[in-house]
């Protein structure tokens, strides 16, 4: 959906996106594989190391709890005690729909305790669920699609490791246009790093792209997607529980990140505020993602350094108004031709 994809986080932004999709129904189908193609033959035993990176990606890259468990918006931004584990999810009912995110954990009634490994590698490659359905972009397969065969292995092994937790979260129910409509949204694919890049930004380049930075910071066409000449040139709104707000430009250009370095960046994702001054909305996952490693936060930056600069000015402090370049509403959007 829109944030799709936000991440968990960014799944509620992705919520607020669901209700702009709604209003077009594309039709369009995503190319992915086929309910029919077998799943790779993978090795899920849960060794210590497939479980530290496991949890590594779950809780610090992906987010997966971020929208599969239950967020105290009004507070600290991250699941309420009881559905931290992937308990599931009602999403807040400003909607003109419901929208839930299921309980993942291993719970064998109300939960995932009884679905395969292979169950969970359809879910994460190919956007079906356990049933068969295909599911809404809103869970952001397009972006755990490229987990390479061993994070993913790791992801999944770790997923079903958790505390189970019995919380019944009732299926989705949704108007069929509706459905059709969040079904087909296509993501953005993160550029590609130069092909003589360092090793460093190319893994830069997979974080950013399972981690679903994409998703948010660049803004979409209700019916053809995200503006991907605005790849990460951000804009794109986000309102719900955590208030209203768009998404930075991330891009390396004067109007978005031009004047960061490493040392601004780490402390603007440790701190969840900019260079430590100006507090970051909830909505924007640093709680997440202030606990990568240096070294991934570096890779992280160093990639976006590498990214197409795009001249959009976004600036959260500033009262919305109507944007000429994104189509959107955001800070500064007069700014912009
Ligand atoms: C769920 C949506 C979402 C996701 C996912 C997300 N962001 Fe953000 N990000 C935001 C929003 C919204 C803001 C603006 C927050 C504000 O101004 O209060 C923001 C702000 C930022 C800023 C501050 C820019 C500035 O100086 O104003 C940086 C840097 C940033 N994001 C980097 C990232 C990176 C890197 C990733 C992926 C690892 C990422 N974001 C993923 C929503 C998201
Ligand atoms: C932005 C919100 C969001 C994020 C982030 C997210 N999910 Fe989901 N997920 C959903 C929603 C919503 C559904 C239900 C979609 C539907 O029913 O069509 C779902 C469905 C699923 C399912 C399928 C459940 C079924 O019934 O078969 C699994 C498994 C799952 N998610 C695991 C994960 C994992 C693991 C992660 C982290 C890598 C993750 N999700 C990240 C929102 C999210």
């Amino acid at each position: 959906m829109a944030r799709p994809k936000g991440m968990a986080f960014a799944a509620v932004g992705i919520a607020a996106v669901a209700v702009v999709l709604l209003l077009a129904e594309t039709g369009r189908r995503w190319a992915g594989l086929g309910p029919e193609e077998p799943v790779a033959v993978m090795d899920f035993t849960p060794t210590p190391e497939r479980l530290a990176r496991g949890q590594y990606l779950v809780e610090n890259v992906m987010g997966c709890f971020g929208c599969h468990s239950d967020i105290d918006w009004a507070g600290t931004g991250m699941p309420r005690l009881g559905t931290e584990g992937g308990g599931g999810r009602v999403y807040d009912d400003t909607l003109p729909f419901s929208i839930y995110a299921p309980n993942i954990s291993p719970d064998p009634e109300t939960g995932a305790g009884t679905w395969s490994n292979e169950q969970f590698v359809r879910v994460l490659r190919q956007g079906i669920g356990h049933d068969g359905r295909r599911l809404i972009s809103l869970m952001p397969w397009q972006e755990t699609r490229h987990l390479n065969d061993e994070d993913l292995a790791a992801l999944i092994a770790y997923v079903r490791s958790i505390p189970p937790v019995k919380n019944t979260v009732p299926p989705l129910e949704l108007p069929d246009e509706v459905r059709r409509a969040l079904v087909s949204f296509e993501y953005l694919t993160v550029p590609a790093p130069p092909a003589d890049a360092p090793a460093a930004v190319r893994r830069g380049a997979y974080l950013v792209s399972v981690a679903g930075c994409g998703g948010c910071h660049t803004p979409y066409h209700p019916e053809t997607g995200p503006y991907r000449h605005l790849a990460f040139g951000g804009g794109g709104p986000l309102h719900g529980p955590w208030g209203q707000v768009a998404s930075a430009n991330i891009t390396p250009d004067a109007s978005g990140i031009a004047h960061y370095d490493e040392a601004m960046f780490l402390r603007t994702i440790r701190e969840g505020a900019v260079n430590g001054v100006r507090p970051l909305n909830h909505i924007m996952p640093w709680k997440y993602f202030r606990r990568m490693t240096d070294d991934d936060l570096k890779a992280i930056f160093a990639y976006l350094q590498t990214l197409p600069p795009v001249e959009h000015r976004v600036d959260n402090t500033e009262p919305p108004r109507p944007c000429k370049r994104c189509n959107g509403e955001h800070g500064y959007g007069d700014r912009n031709e």
